[in-house]
């Protein structure tokens, strides 16, 4: 039997999982039942990755320690998995014993080989990244490129992995096997970076020391990253005494696929690969990298009260219409958006009025003109062309089905089997079994349409199968479909040649209200949105003397009249009386303001600044104003009893 192993990422335990950490995991389950239907022996593996100062920082703003911390979350997550049905068999904790004894011993290995080195780094370094940055990476203000956060300046004492040594290896390797990384697009991008040359990777940290220690200097702890790749042999028992599943499914194994999201490609796509070639163990894998789920075109973030739970949808809308949506949604390699609406309909659209308006039709028609009971009759009614093209295209949709699924598209894949619910709705409106009924000579013509919308929806509910888990065992149940014809195998029209309904089909999924839904879901994530403390980022000017200040001269003005500017949205016009003279003065705050409202009012003006054109409009200074961290303004009066002309200082 062919093995294929497939394996999420490894999760930061740092918070409740998000839609989007669903994605992976349910795109893996997908395509682990779909290899199984195929005959593949194959495993799952998900899990944690529990090491690290990110985690560290979790615990503490938790009050727990690190080991409650993780602790807490492996429950949470294992939790989430066993609620949405996937088929994982083995969930991996980086801080378990099985895996932190093999990477000291990866650890060790790598040195003793000179692929690792012991050296110094100075550099900046983002503790949500877990990376050094060099100046010209960073963003202005030193943050980091990757997620924006502030760095701290650090220089410490570390362990080097040697990447340059293995660029050129690793680029025949890439070129040798072309789909060692898809789409293409990312491919791409990975061969670019490291033909711009790879520097050797600081790998061990001595500012914390949550993580594995290197076993023969434990005043380092080993990079998050070296202890997180690993787990994807340390869990099939790499190194360890029975070392079978590692046998089996990495070394002698057919398949291995690491599907990963498009921000982690590159530690997958060279540090791994390097890290193995060192190790002297063979690449099996290939990588799949992913889009990210976004809330209108932004991350999802909690306080921005745009984050959706899993178990929130499941919980409204049931299991099947959770896989799939969050599967169907998003295109092969690319970003796309959670929208309430688009959840909404994509759920009524293809499950409610589709599949299972025809499941129920299927079973209430066969019932009421047949009793429950129908077999394949051949017949040369005129209806059989209709007939015909069902079954042309239910063949051609098994093979787009299946292509699709073997490259990892599973959105697209889905969109296959619509083709074919559609067109077998379609035989019912083609072919009018109601009128058939009337007419006791077409008795047989309609028991065969009867039959092939049978037969039809059973090649569906085979294609669906990865995917929508209690739906399809319904329908086979409904439809009393023996196990030998739920199978790829049995993939053939006319392979089972007699149908025997139930009585009562069971509603499969409940028409949802588009309006309704929308702002159900939209209430859910309100309910989900968390006051994160804003950090106070005020940057003051540089430094200047009161020979400076003294230059600007402020004076105290009257607004005599205010009007908007006749060319520009965001300006109005004031008449403003300084005390030497009556200035006209644009000013852009009509975002804020309404002209006619300061007129009488006593503001500050500079008076001395040069005078400019805006937008063909005369302006001889500037009306002091503040600004909130939201951007609105406020125009600063004088204090009582000042006079236009008064000088500020
Ligand atoms: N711990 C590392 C992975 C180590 S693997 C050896 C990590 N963890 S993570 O929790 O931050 O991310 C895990 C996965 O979730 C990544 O593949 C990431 O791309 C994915 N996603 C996180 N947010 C996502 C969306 N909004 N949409 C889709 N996937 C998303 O990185």
């Amino acid at each position: 039997m062919k093995t294929f192993y497939i394996t999420t990422p490894i999760y930061y335990p740092s918070g409740k999982f998000h839609i989007g950490s669903a994605y992976t995991t349910c795109l893996c389950d997908s395509l682990k039942r779909y290899k199984q239907l195929q005959g593949y022996d194959a495993r799952f593996l998900t899990g944690n990755d529990e090491h690290g100062q990110k985690i560290e920082e979790v615990a503490k703003k938790n009050n727990m320690t690190p080991q409650e911390s993780v602790d807490y979350y492996a429950q949470l997550s294992q939790d989430l998995w066993r609620n949405l049905k996937i088929s994982n068999d083995d969930f991996i904790r980086t801080t378990e014993k099985r895996h932190e004894v093999i990477v000291e011993d990866i650890f060790e290995k790598l040195l003793a080989n000179d692929d690792v080195y012991l050296g110094e780094y100075t550099g900046n370094y983002c503790v949500s990244c877990e990376s050094y940055f060099t100046k010209t990476q960073l963003l202005d203000g030193d943050l980091c490129p990757d997620c924006g956060s502030p760095t701290k300046l650090l220089k410490e004492e570390t362990y080097f992995l040697r990447l340059g040594k293995y660029q050129d290896r690793l680029l025949k390797f890439i070129d040798d096997n072309p789909d060692f990384i898809v789409p293409e697009t990312r491919k791409n991008e990975v061969v670019q970076f490291i033909k711009s040359g790879l520097n050797d990777l600081s790998v061990s940290r001595t500012a914390f020391s949550w993580g594995v220690k290197v076993k023969s200097n434990p005043s380092h702890v080993v990079y998050v990253w070296i202890d997180a790749l690993s787990n994807y042999i340390t869990a099939l028992g790499y190194g360890s005494k029975d070392d079978s599943l590692y046998q089996k499914y990495w070394v002698n194994g057919d398949e291995v696929i690491h599907v990963v999201g498009k921000d982690i490609l590159r530690f997958h796509a060279i540090y791994w690969p390097i890290m193995l070639m060192a190790l002297n163990v063979p690449i099996k894998f290939r990588l799949f990298a992913h889009g990210w789920y976004l809330m209108k075109d932004s991350k999802i973030s909690k306080s921005k009260g745009n984050v959706i739970y899993p178990e929130q949808l499941t919980e409204k809308y049931g299991l099947d219409a959770f896989r799939y949506y969050i599967v169907r949604e998003l295109n092969y390699g690319h970003d796309g958006a959670f929208t309430p609406l688009d959840y909404v309909s994509r759920i009524n659209t293809d499950l409610v009025n589709d599949y299972g308006n025809l499941v129920s039709r299927t079973i209430a028609m066969v019932n009421k003109y047949f009793g429950g009971a129908v077999s394949f009759k051949k017949h040369n009614d005129e209806i059989s062309k209709y007939e015909e093209d069902l079954r042309t295209i239910a063949k051609d949709v098994f093979v787009n089905y299946t292509q699709s699924m073997d490259e990892f598209k599973v959105a697209q894949a889905l969109l296959e089997v619509s083709v074919l619910v559609k067109r077998t709705n379609k035989l019912i409106d083609d072919t009018f079994p109601w009128e058939l009924a009337k007419d006791d000579s077409k008795k047989e013509v309609l028991e065969s349409v009867m039959y092939h919308l049978l037969e039809s929806i059973r090649l569906i509910n085979i294609m669906y199968i990865p995917v929508l888990i209690e739906t399809t065992a319904k329908v086979f149940a409904m439809l009393n479909i023996e196990e030998n014809y739920q199978t790829f195998n049995s993939y053939e029209f006319g392979e089972k040649s007699e149908y025997q309904v139930v009585k009562k089909p069971e509603h499969l999924f409940p028409r949802l209200d588009l309006e309704v839904e929308e702002k159900n879901i939209k209430a859910m994530m309100d309910s989900n949105k968390v006051q994160e403390p804003e950090v106070p980022k005020i940057e003051i000017l540089p430094e200047i003397t009161i020979d400076d200040f003294a230059k600007v001269d402020i004076r105290v003005g009257k607004i005599l009249e205010g009007k908007p500017h006749p060319d520009a949205k965001k300006l109005l016009v004031f008449t403003i009386d300084t005390g030497d003279k009556l200035r006209s003065i644009v000013s852009g705050i009509a975002n804020d303001y309404d002209p006619r409202d300061l007129v009488g009012k006593n503001v500050l003006v500079v008076c001395n600044l040069k005078p400019v054109k805006l937008r063909g409009v005369l302006s001889e200074g500037m009306i002091l104003a503040g600004e909130d961290k939201t951007g609105k303004l406020y125009v600063i009066e004088a204090s009582l009893g000042m006079k236009p002309g008064d000088k500020i200082s």
